[in-house]
Order: structure tokens, then sequence, then C-alpha cells
């Protein structure tokens, strides 16, 4: 038994011994092309409570009476009721009036959040309210933080008088930390007092800003360290119909008066359905701008090509009719670029911003098909070449990565010349594995890519954000590195997720009221993001690329201005790799030093959650041997090698 045993061990460690090293041959000397810095971005959509819940850090829900139903997010007590005589905002006429007679002992009303109001305990919350009273004598407002237990832990006084809208103020010192906390404002005088726009944002947004964004979720984008910055959508650009289209005009100028529109999520999937979505527009076009600005990412906006969602109400505007769509994005490169002194770079400059925002990249329609489009395209894009003739001008290739309407608007974004083709992806993981060659042979003398919407979906785990989507995704990655040259943007989609009120999975972060999580896929983007670097190298085995041969992907990079390789080298195998890397035309330089950052996991149903993120890239440092590197990866694996060259 035991001379068996030992022979088993034997043979194994002589396969082992054995087990095939791949080679792989970087040459150094001749980067083929150039990467685009701003290759690795942003996609942002209003969805799953992705702006008003989520980066908008505003706190109330409904905060000017607005919705069709005027209560919604409220629980009002005593005698409140919704006027709009003499209103204080023109495009939100609605407030309410709240009418203590004494015999009550008090009236009010209390704000539920998006499914709670996310409070820390010692962090300062700033309340607002516009409010007027008809009585000659001052009200009293107590502003009360009540936590879920119904404590109202933490009341501050206001007073108002006179019937003129009045804004009010108030810092409140949270008393305590709750994720489902809520906002009560009592009027406990007697008297009548008239309120619109109440609202509550953490004094601690991102940046400090007013009217700001949740600092934590600015800060998982900025650690992306995207090169781009798509806004604002997705399907909201189109709307459910064209009235309720995005139309970036309502989301500049005062917040109070930005009008409020349906949010096309509320109820896109009937088994899960939203009546509370709607867009506020807290967050609107010149914070957009901002916060690409904050990050160092290239802005690209997304506008209505005058198509409604072609898989629900497909509403289609004549051409004849075009001209205020067109309008639009001549009028937006203006209020982008244009000096303080023109109408729309004046409405900017107002706003704070007498800099232009240096806006390169537009997009026209989303996920757009049939002859309808191209026609309305072309209208577009000859007005915006006549006004600005080095402004890009993004198409679209439609829904899917291939097929018919694919292969109807590839020839047609030819012909009508625009810059890049917006694709879209949202396949299996298997799809993404074999599809790392799939720029490989795309035609070079046509528009470029830009794979605008993609993530891989594990459908039998219910499409979750685990380590097998992860991997994937990072495998294709490969190859749209490699192919720099055609494709030159691409961004994940979509972008955040309410763990209580998403409509859409996977997504790359997901949150609740005070914490958030960054998915494998996050880091996977991440890990590009940081590492992009300036020019492609040929990193080839036995004589071609690396797309999967033995479950490998791989790609190579030089980042011209720290003289470092890149190596970007993914083993889906459930086997460790052995690959030696020969580094060819490197003269007299010699590779010194080196790290790998890279994430693992055996498990392809591994996920990260609010609680724990156990997928989060490691590093470590890398032995070296002067004109070679020889690895032993690890099984299902992602890395990132940075290898210094000596001077
Ligand atoms: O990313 C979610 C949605 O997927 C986008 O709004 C749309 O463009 C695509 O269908």
């Amino acid at each position: 038994m035991k001379k068996i045993t030992t022979s088993l061990l034997v043979l194994s460690l002589t396969f082992g011994m054995q087990a095939q090293q791949h080679i792989m041959t970087v040459d150094v000397a001749k980067p083929i092309t150039k990467i685009n810095p701003a290759m690795y971005g942003i996609f942002f959509e209003d969805i799953n409570f992705g702006a008003d819940g989520g980066l908008y850090a505003e706190l109330v829900k409904n905060r000017s009476f607005e919705f069709p139903q005027s209560f919604v997010g409220w629980v009002p007590f005593g005698n409140v009721t919704v006027n709009e005589e003499n209103p204080c905002f023109d495009r939100n006429p609605h407030y309410v009036r709240v009418v203590n007679d004494g015999r009550l002992l008090r009236a009010g009303l209390d704000n539920e959040g998006f499914r709670g109001i996310g409070l820390k305990q010692g962090e300062d919350y700033h309340f607002s309210v516009y409010a007027r009273t008809p009585d000659t004598k001052p009200m009293k407002l107590s502003i009360e933080l009540v936590n879920s237990n119904g404590q109202n832990l933490l009341k501050k006084e206001l007073e108002v008088s006179g019937n003129n809208w009045q804004k009010l103020t108030a810092t409140l010192k949270s008393p305590f930390t709750d994720a489902h906390a809520r906002l009560r404002v009592v009027l406990s005088t007697k008297g009548t007092v008239d309120m619109d726009h109440i609202s509550l944002f953490p004094a601690n947004t991102w940046k400090q800003r007013e009217n700001g964004l949740r600092k934590d979720l600015a800060q998982a984008l900025y650690d992306l360290n995207p090169g781009v910055f798509r806004f604002p959508g997705g399907c909201i650009i189109e709307g459910n119909n064209l009235a309720t289209r995005y139309q970036w005009k309502n989301s500049v100028g005062p917040v109070e008066n930005r009008p409020l529109n349906e949010n096309r999520w509320n109820y896109t999937f009937t088994h899960k359905a939203f009546p509370d979505y709607f867009q506020t527009l807290g967050l609107g076009y010149y914070e957009y701008f901002l916060l690409s600005e904050d990050l160092g990412a290239e802005p690209l906006p997304v506008l209505s090509c005058g198509l409604s969602c072609q898989y629900e109400s497909n509403e289609i505007v004549p051409i004849a009719e075009l001209d205020p769509y067109v309008q639009d994005a001549l009028d937006l490169i203006e209020f982008a670029n244009g000096p303080a002194t023109s109408k729309w770079g004046k409405v900017r400059a107002d706003m704070g911003h007498p800099a232009p925002f240096n806006l390169k990249m537009i997009a026209i329609g989303n996920e757009q098909w049939g002859e309808v489009y191209p026609e309305r395209l072309e209208v577009f894009i000859k007005a915006i070449r006549a006004k600005y003739p080095t402004m890009q001008i993004i198409g679209s290739a439609g829904p899917n990565a291939d097929g018919d309407k694919f292969d109807y608007l590839w020839p047609e974004m030819k012909r009508l010349g625009a810059d890049l083709v917006d694709e879209h992806y949202y396949m299996a993981p298997d799809w993404f594995f074999a599809n790392a060659a799939r720029y490989d042979n795309y035609d070079r003398k046509g528009p470029k890519v830009f794979a605008g919407e993609y993530a891989s979906h594990d459908h039998p785990t219910g499409k979750a954000n685990n380590f097998l989507a992860a991997l994937s995704e990072a495998a294709f990655m490969t190859g749209l590195e490699r192919n720099a040259d055609v494709v030159r943007l691409a961004t994940y989609a979509p972008l955040f997720a309410h763990v209580d009120a998403w409509q859409w999975n996977p997504d790359l972060i997901w949150f609740d009221n005070l914490r958030m999580m960054r998915t494998p896929n996050y880091y996977v983007q991440q890990m590009y993001g940081m590492n992009p670097g300036t020019d492609v190298l040929s990193l080839k085995m036995n004589g071609k690329p690396v797309t999967g041969q033995d479950s490998l992907y791989a790609t190579a990079a030089l980042d011209a201005p720290t003289g470092e390789i890149i190596l970007k080298l993914v083993n889906a195998s459930a086997q460790p790799a052995k690959i030696k890397i020969d580094f060819n035309g490197l003269k007299k330089q010699q590779i010194v030093s080196g790290t790998c950052t890279y994430l693992q996991n055996c498990d392809w149903k591994a996920i990260n959650t609010l609680d724990q993120e156990t997928i989060v890239p490691r590093v470590r440092p890398v032995d070296i041997n002067a004109t070679s590197l020889e690895l032993e990866v690890q099984p299902r694996s992602f890395g990132v090698y940075r290898l210094q060259m000596s001077k």
C-alpha cells in the first residue's frame, strides 16, 4: 500500500514538474498603437435609485410635492393640504399648507426618505425649507430627526414670519446612526404655514458642495480613475415616451425650479415596479459636468435623437419637427464650452463655472434601430459639424452585440461618418471569454468603437456580481486593450444599485442608506482604469495573440512616462499556469523591479457583500530576471503586472 502511494506521488510530481510552460513574447521596441487616455470610464444612469436616493445626496423624497400623488414619501398628520396659489416656484408650483387650529396638539408631516433616511451619529445635516405665514405673529416650526424606533431624539426650532416666501435653514447634528430614520416637520404654534422644497442634505457631501453628492459613492467613482464619464443614461435619455425623455435644459438653473420628470424605470418591469421613482433633476447637467471635472474624466453627454424608447412607446419625431431636438444638442455644446457671454455659457457661469467644461464628445441616441435612426442622426451630424467641426459624434449600433439591427447600423454609421459607434453587450460569461478576439479583425478604416454598455450576466446565479462574471470581463477587456486603435472608450453598465430599490442587475456598486459595496467587477474596472498604459505592445504566444488558448488571456502596454511595461493576464483555468514571458527589444535596458496587483478566487460564485468585501485586489512583488519573467499564475486569477525598465 505504502509503495503504491509513493509511486503515485512520484508520478504526480513528475507530471507537475513537466506541466507545460507557456512562452509569451512581448516586443518592447515597437509600440503598436496609442491607447486613448480616456479609454476606461464610467456609465451613469438614474436607474436602481442611482441618482435620486443614491449619488445625489438629498435625503428627502418628493421634497417639492410634485409627484403625481403629492404626498408620496410623506406622512401628513393634522390639517395638511396641497396648494398651488401664489407658488414659490413656477415650474414646481405645489406646496403644503399646514394649519394648527389649536384643537390638534400638533400638525405637520414626516418624510420617509428613499427606503429610509440614512443618518450617522455626530454628523451634521443641512435642513432647508421655503416657508411663509398669513398670520400676523411669527409661527414656530419644530424640525426633528426620528429614529426607526419612532423616537424624535433631535429637535430644532425655526421661526416663520411674514407672508412672503423665505428660505429658512438649520443644521442638525444627528444623535444616532440609523439607515431608516425619518425627518419630521411640525407646526408647533397655533396658525398657518405654507412650506415648499423641504430638503435635508448631509453637510459632508463630496467636496463639501451644496446640492452635493454622497461622498462615499463619489469617492468610489474617483477611485476608478475613470477616463470618461457618460451621462445621464441609458434608456432614460429616450424616455418611455417623448414627453418623459431627459431634457437637459430642465436640469440646469436653480435646483428648486427644475421640473420633475418621471423615471422610465418606475414601471419598466411589471414584476418589479417602483411607482415612487421620479427624477428631481437635482443632479443635473451642471452637476454631471462638474463631477466629470472632479473625476478628471472626459464628459460624454447623451441626448435624445427624437425617438422614444423603441421597446416601449416607439414615438418618432417627424424630420420636419426635429429642430428643437437638434437645437438642444447645439445649445448643450454652448452650455459646456461657450463663453460666459453666450446665452447658454452664461447659464453655466451663473451657476458657478465661468470656465468652459471643454466638452469634446457628444452621443446622439441610445439604443436605437431601424431606418428612423440614421435618418435623424444625419440631421444632427450635419448641424453639429457645421457649427462645431471638431466635436466627436457618437452614434449607436443598437441594443445587441450582433444581429440584424447591428448589421444594418454599422454601415449606416460609416456612411454618416460617425466618429464612434456605441456597442452594447449584456451577455453570458462564456460570451465574454469567447469574444476576447472580437475586435482583432475589425475594420481599421471605419468609425471607432465605444463599448458603451457591457456586463457579464451569469443567469444561473440570478445574474450575481460574482467572480465568474468579473473574470470573464477581465478576459474580454484584454481584447479591448489589444485593439486600442479601434476601441477608444469602454464603460461597464449599470453603475449603481440601491439594495432595496433596484430594477436591474448586475451593477458595479451596490449601496444602502449608509454603506456601499464594490463588486469584483468594480475591481476589474479599477485595475484597468488605474493601469491603462499609453501604447499597446505586441504580446504573442506561439505567434498569436493570447485570447483564450489554455484559458489564458493577455495584453501588454507601455506606460511611456514611467518607463513601465504593464501586463494584464487572466488565467481562467482551475489549474495554476506556468508562464515565461520574454521581453524582446529591450536593447540595453533591463527590467529592474515589478509588482503584481491581482484578484483571485477559486469559487466562481464568490461575491462581495455590504458587510464584507472579500474579493479585493492584493499586491505582491514580482521576481524579475532582467529580460524575462517566470510566473506561476494562480488559478482563476486576474493580474496586472507593472514592470519597471531601467533608464
Ligand atoms: O444599463 C441599463 C440599460 O440597458 C440602459 O438604460 C439601456 O441603454 C440598456 O438597455
